[in-house]
Formats: structure tokens, sequence, C-alpha cells
């Protein structure tokens, strides 16, 4: 579960980037975070995975600050990055072992776990070579594995599917659903609306740091009358649907 409470975020003392955001990620669900670019999607995500201190308001995982209890909340935490890694030098094997050893996996369970991930990943046979060597894609299943390695409560994913490959795409929606589906929690940030309307058991949407929408598609639906996941996303945060197609037509 993730709790957050009037959460602010002000980036040097002007740029409001999240305001005043109170938001409940239950246990057994899939929660997609929805937002034009700038929105304040990674600013949130990362203020719930304790790399951002919020200005103000507090984050919990499964009732815990993680301002307060940074090591314990951390250690519930699954968070996979919008960017790609850093560690170039590394091997992917010695990312993945650097990774267990710093969440304490003990070694016959990280070995099951590693062997399992890269397999359903397709990385085995490239998990030797040098990061450096990597394509994006193959960065990013990494950086997954290794989020996982230590089975986490709570996982926390900023655009993890843009990248991958379909077969891995589709893996790893099923991981989401099964996780969630075993009484856990998946929030995610996506712009695809087609992954967010077939996955997502609530979505938010947040637009200039606010959030707009908190619920399901179909309440949504209600709200606002019928219409595509798309149709209503541009709708809610202020697009001019006829001058888009006005527009696109010129094109
Ligand atoms: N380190 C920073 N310093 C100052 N302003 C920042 C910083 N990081 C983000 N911002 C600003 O905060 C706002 C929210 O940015 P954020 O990265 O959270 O958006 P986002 O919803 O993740 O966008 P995208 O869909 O493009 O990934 C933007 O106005 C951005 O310019
Ligand atoms: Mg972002």
């Amino acid at each position: 579960m993730i709790t957050l409470e009037n959460v602010t975020k002000i980036y040097s003392g002007t740029t409001r980037a999240v305001e005043n955001l109170t938001l409940t990620v239950e246990n057994g669900e899939i929660f997609g975070f929805l937002g034009p670019n700038g929105a304040g999607k990674t600013t949130t995500i990362k203020m719930i995975v304790g790399l951002l201190k919020p200005t103000e308001g507090t984050v919990k995982i499964n009732d815990i600050d993680i301002n307060l209890y940074p090591e314990k909340a951390k250690k519930m935490i699954g968070y996979v990055a919008d960017e790609p890694l850093v560690m170039e030098k590394l091997r992917g094997i010695d990312y993945l072992k650097f990774i267990a050893d710093v969440f304490e996996v003990p070694y016959e369970l990280r070995t099951k776990r590693i062997g399992e991930l890269l397999e359903s990943f397709k990385l085995t046979s490239s998990i030797t070579d040098p990061i450096s060597t990597y394509s994006h894609g193959m960065r990013q299943k990494l950086t997954l594995i290794a989020a996982l390695l230590h089975e986490p409560d709570v996982w926390i994913l900023d655009e993890p599917i843009i990248g991958l490959d379909p077969e891995s795409a589709y893996i790893l929606k099923k991981l989401m659903r099964k996780h969630a589906d075993s009484g856990k929690t998946v929030f995610f940030s996506t712009h695809v609306m087609e992954i967010a309307e077939k996955l997502c058991d609530r979505i938010g949407i947040i637009n200039r740091g606010k959030l707009l929408y908190v619920g399901t598609l179909d309440e949504l639906k209600k709200l606002k009358g019928s219409g595509s996941l798309e149709e209503l996303f541009l709708e809610l945060t202020g697009s001019n649907l006829p001058q888009l197609e006005a527009l696109s037509r010129e094109l």
C-alpha cells in the first residue's frame, strides 16, 4: 500500500511540480499514473521511493513513513526509473549480484530469481557482457530484473513498458497482474492509453502538478460521458479535440 498525504514539491523555490497531492494505492491493485509531459509524474514517483524529499506532506509505504524510516520502507520497494543505468563498466551479472548484496538477498534465492527472470526476459545470453554494450531495451530489462530481485511488496515503475519488445512487454504486464493478484501493489506511469485501459484497476490523472482524477475508467466514463480513455484524457488535461483534429488533417 502507498499513501501520499498533502504532498507538495517545489523545485528551487519556484517550480511547483506537485501540489497538495493526496492518494492511496491499495494492496491488490495496479494503479496507472497518467499525465502530459512535465505534469509531475516522475517527481511524484521519486518522492514515493525516497529519492526526493517532499517540500510538504508525507509518503508512507505499507504505513511506514519513507522519510522517517528510509531503510525499512525502501526494502519493500522495487523501483524502475525512467532513465537508463549508469554503471556502464559492470557486466550485467555483476550489477545484479551487487543489487542482491545491497538488498541482502540470500545466495540460493538470488541464483534462482536471477535465473528465472533472465529466462523470462531473454537476457541470459548477454548477462556476462558489459552494460555499455547493451541496447536501450536490454538496459531496461536489466533494471527491471534488478528491481524485482528482492521480491518487493510494492512495485513502482516509471514508464516501464515503452522500449521493451512485444514479448517482454507481455511478460511484464503478466507479472504486474500476478503481483497485484497476490495482494501486493503496483504503481506505474505511462503515456500509453491502451495499456492503462487494459491493465489498470484504477488510474490517476495529473496535470501541472495537480491530481485531476482518481478512480476506475468506468467511473470516469460515467462522470464525463463515453469515449476512449485517450479522448477523456485529452479532454481532462485541457486539449481542444476539434482543434487537434483540424491540425492533424492539415499535416
Ligand atoms: N530537477 C528539477 N529541477 C527543477 N525543475 C524540475 C526538476 N525535475 C523536474 N522539474 C520540473 O517539474 C515539473 C514536473 O516534471 P516531471 O519530471 O515530474 O514530469 P513528468 O510528468 O514525469 O513528465 P514526462 O511525461 O515528460 O516524464 C516540470 O515542470 C519540470 O520542468
Ligand atoms: Mg517523467
